[in-house]
């Protein structure tokens, strides 16, 4: 029988047919599958869901062995050659690349939605001098929730969709803002003359002069980067945004939990860990050393290693280039020699080849970031502007999607078994 899955269960002897579709079968059809009438029936067991698709996505394509990334079908190197971070949101978010037209007005809507709510800036005064901008990235989103009540209507897609404008135009803002506090600068509006990366180092660099003009090549570079950050699939950070939002959460609360997830160092804070190895590896002649390390248990290589990719990172590919052109305008960032030979040694070493470990988009995105001035603690919300387009994607997606319900994975109890309550004086 084509397309079918016959499973026989040796507790009871019978066999079943399963389905296969699009190469998986459905969870839910081993639910059949019991031991004993009052059996609940097979369940899988898939901790960090290794094994398990959550959903059907038309939004982007990976195939991991092979080092393919694609939006909507678009290679990520064609993107990231002729396309800007608005085309590639609009084209993520619509499916298909807007017209000169469509492009013109969506932009000009984004434009629209970049200032914000002066109590929102308010809001972020309130945080330490020397809070991490992550940590006030995230809380600032979520606080949104409380100016946009009007985004709890989730099942209008007109709401969606300002919600949306609103988000993209904004989380630059904010994390502008977050830059300028931690370094006790005043807050500098959107000039929406520029375009929306010229316009972020705008926000984020502007001193006394009239008119900040960007460097364009600088400009280019974060916008070739925010292309390749612009989606990635069922990663930890979109499966919180999917799994909050399934709650019918707000889109604020639900990216706030999304960046969340980003924050971590085996995530979007991979590129801050990335910098703070280099600098403790120190100088080229420690790298043996330091790879010796890593080998024998103690700690990762970070910026190295996916869940997905098994080959070298396309996006690690396109950023190496483009570091060249920044370094090119800001000057060589030194710890750039140690990075690389960081890579030869670990593409060579059996233990890195042999676990299909290769750089990820997060080992020289970090490089570039420090040369064009900024700090550490910026790069994961760096990595968070763009992916707000991605996030947002597959929430619109998961809630126009049949097939979603409230995300609520199941356990395996490996407790105590039932037992009574011992009162606390006679307790041992
Ligand atoms: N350095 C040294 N060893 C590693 C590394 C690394 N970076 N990554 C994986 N391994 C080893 C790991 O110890 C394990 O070895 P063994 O089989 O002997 O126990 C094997 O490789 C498989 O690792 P895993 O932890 O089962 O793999 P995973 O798919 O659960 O983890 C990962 C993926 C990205 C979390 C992991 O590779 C890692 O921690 N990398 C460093 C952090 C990093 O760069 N994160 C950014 C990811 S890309 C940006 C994004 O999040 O989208």
């Amino acid at each position: 029988m084509a397309d079918t899955l016959t499973i026989t269960d040796n507790r009871t002897g019978k066999q079943y047919d399963v389905p296969i579709a699009e190469g998986t079968i459905r969870a839910m059809d081993l639910r059949q599958i019991k031991a004993s009438p009052d059996d609940f029936g097979l369940m899988t067991y898939d901790p960090a869901f290794q094994n398990t698709a959550s959903c059907r996505s038309s939004i982007t394509f990976i195939d991991g062995d092979k080092g393919i990334l694609e939006y909507r079908g678009y290679p990520i190197d064609q993107l990231a050659e002729h396309s800007t971070y608005l085309e590639t949101a609009a084209l993520i978010l619509n499916g298909e690349l807007p017209n000169t037209a469509e492009l013109d007005a969506w932009s000009r809507e984004i434009t629209l939605h970049t200032m914000l709510h002066e109590n929102i800036k308010k809001f972020m005064e309130g945080f330490q001098y020397d809070a991490h901008p992550m940590g006030i990235f995230l809380s600032t989103v979520g606080a949104l929730s409380t100016i946009y009540p009007d985004a709890k209507d989730i099942t209008n897609a007109e709401t969606r969709r300002l919600q949306i404008s609103r988000l993209i135009a904004k989380v630059p803002s904010i994390a502008a803002y977050a830059f300028r506090h931690s370094i006790g600068r005043p807050y500098v509006y959107p000039d929406n003359d520029l375009s929306f990366t010229g316009n972020f180092l705008n926000m984020l660099f502007k001193m006394t002069e009239l008119k900040y003009r960007p460097h364009p090549v600088l400009e280019r570079a974060l916008d070739v980067l925010f292309i390749l950050h612009a989606d990635h699939e069922q990663n930890c950070s979109t499966s919180a945004m999917r799994s909050i939002g399934s709650s019918q959460a707000d889109p604020y609360a639900s990216l706030a939990g999304a960046a969340a997830a980003l924050y971590g160092p085996l995530h979007g804070g991979a590129n801050e860990a990335v910098l703070h190895m280099l600098k403790e590896i120190g100088s080229v002649a420690n790298v043996p050393a330091f790879i010796a390390r890593v080998k024998g248990g103690d700690g990762r290589l970070m910026g190295f290693g996916h869940r997905v990719y098994k080959s070298y990172d396309p996006r690690a590919r396109i950023i190496k280039q483009t570091a060249d052109l920044v370094f090119d305008v800001t000057g060589r960032n030194p710890l750039t020699d140690i990075a690389l030979e960081l890579e030869r040694i670990a593409l060579e070493d059996e233990y890195f080849v042999s676990r299909k470990l290769y750089p990820n988009v997060d080992f020289y995105s970090g490089l570039i970031y420090q040369a064009m001035g900024f700090p550490l603690d910026m790069f994961p919300v760096l990595f968070a502007i763009p992916r707000t387009a991605g996030w947002l994607a597959q929430w619109d997606e998961m809630l126009r999607d049949a097939d979603q319900k409230i995300a609520r994975p199941r356990q395996i109890y490996i407790g105590a078994a039932r037992r009574d309550y011992v009162p606390r004086a006679t307790r041992g």
